[in-house]
């Protein structure tokens, strides 16, 4: 089996650089048309030097996959703004005619200690993130339900799943796009629109400071690409679940539940919940959940 995209559109956001780089020139290496988005600018979104990084990220990594025989157009919109990203799908129709798969992979760091983190420091991570995915995917929307057909990537993190000290800003907006993902994975099934979350790890500007150079150069961004790739394919028949990729390791995370205790026939009380603390953290027998209707549904003991 071959994975092509022929005839396939692809937005990928924050292209210009790092891990969204790699899935453009991934995708567009296997036939699909490409919308790079990037509007520029450093790890923490302001912008570089004087007037600011502007268009170079963007259209450089579209003359790449031009010189290797592809197709693909630049945008320099941001996802943090619900007119500016619903731009990026117009591109996609104006140079390509349609959308078919939207990567949404644009990020920024602004790291501190919760109690150093300013307001804005939080509002701006999260509108990249998470508003900005919102964004982006509510303005193919339409396109992928009218044509019955989607593939969406959302971009999380481990620091969000599993927690990074001075990055609560961060680690929210990660996991809040999984939550994201979990409504329109529902949504999206009946129209053949498959959304799935990446949790990669990467060498990029974003990280290199954090690692040696011996592992930097095992964490080579286009060994997470094949999982983008994979989730964006037409072969790809999963939805509303969670992907690790880095390093060449491959793996699925999911939440699990544990079996718990009931206490039936009586209100229950602080102290029953203190008696049996242990067992109720117990997730050595776990249940797994795939929706919040099943979850439900056990809570109640229906
Ligand atoms: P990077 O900094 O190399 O790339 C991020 C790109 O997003 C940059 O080119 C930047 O200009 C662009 N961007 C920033 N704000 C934007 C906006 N408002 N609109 C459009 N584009 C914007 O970082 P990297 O590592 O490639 O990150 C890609 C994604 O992967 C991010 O969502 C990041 O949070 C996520 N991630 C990366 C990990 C890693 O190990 N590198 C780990 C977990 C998640």
């Amino acid at each position: 089996m071959t994975i092509r995209f022929d005839n396939r559109v692809a937005i990928v956001t924050g292209a210009g650089n790092g891990l969204g780089r790699a899935h453009a020139l991934l995708l567009a290496s296997r036939g699909a048309r490409v919308v790079v988005n990037d509007p520029g600018g450093a790890v923490d979104g302001r912008p570089i030097g004087n007037g600011g990084g502007g268009h170079a990220a963007a259209d450089k990594v579209v003359d790449e996959i031009k010189a290797a025989g592809g197709q693909a157009v630049a945008n320099y919109d941001s996802v943090a703004e619900a007119k500016s990203a619903a731009n990026i799908v117009r591109t996609a129709v104006d140079a390509f005619g349609t959308v078919d798969i939207v990567v949404n992979n644009a990020g920024v760091l602004r790291d501190k200690t919760f109690h150093n983190m300013t307001t804005e420091d939080f509002d701006f991570v999260v509108k990249v993130h998470f508003l900005g995915t919102a964004y982006v995917t509510h303005a193919a929307w339409p396109i992928l339900r009218a044509k019955a057909y989607g593939r969406v990537v959302v971009t999380s993190s481990n620091s969000g799943i599993y927690g990074t000290f001075g990055q609560a800003n961060y680690g929210g907006a990660k996991l809040a796009v999984v939550g994201f993902m979990n409504a329109l994975r529902l949504e999206g099934q009946k129209y053949n629109i498959l959304i799935n979350a990446l949790a990669p790890v990467a060498a990029t500007r974003m990280t290199e400071s954090l690692m040696t150079p011996e592992i930097l150069e095992r964490l080579r961004p286009e060994y997470v690409s094949p999982m983008v790739a994979w989730l964006c394919s037409e072969q790809c028949q999963r939805t509303g679940e969670i992907w690790s990729a880095g390093a060449g390791s491959f793996a699925r995370i999911e939440y699990r539940e544990a079996e718990g205790v009931r206490i039936a026939g009586r209100a229950p009380t602080p102290e029953d919940v203190a008696a049996n603390i242990d067992r109720i953290a117990d997730v050595s027998a776990s249940r797994v959940f795939r929706t919040s209707g099943e979850e439900v549904a056990a809570v109640v003991g229906a």
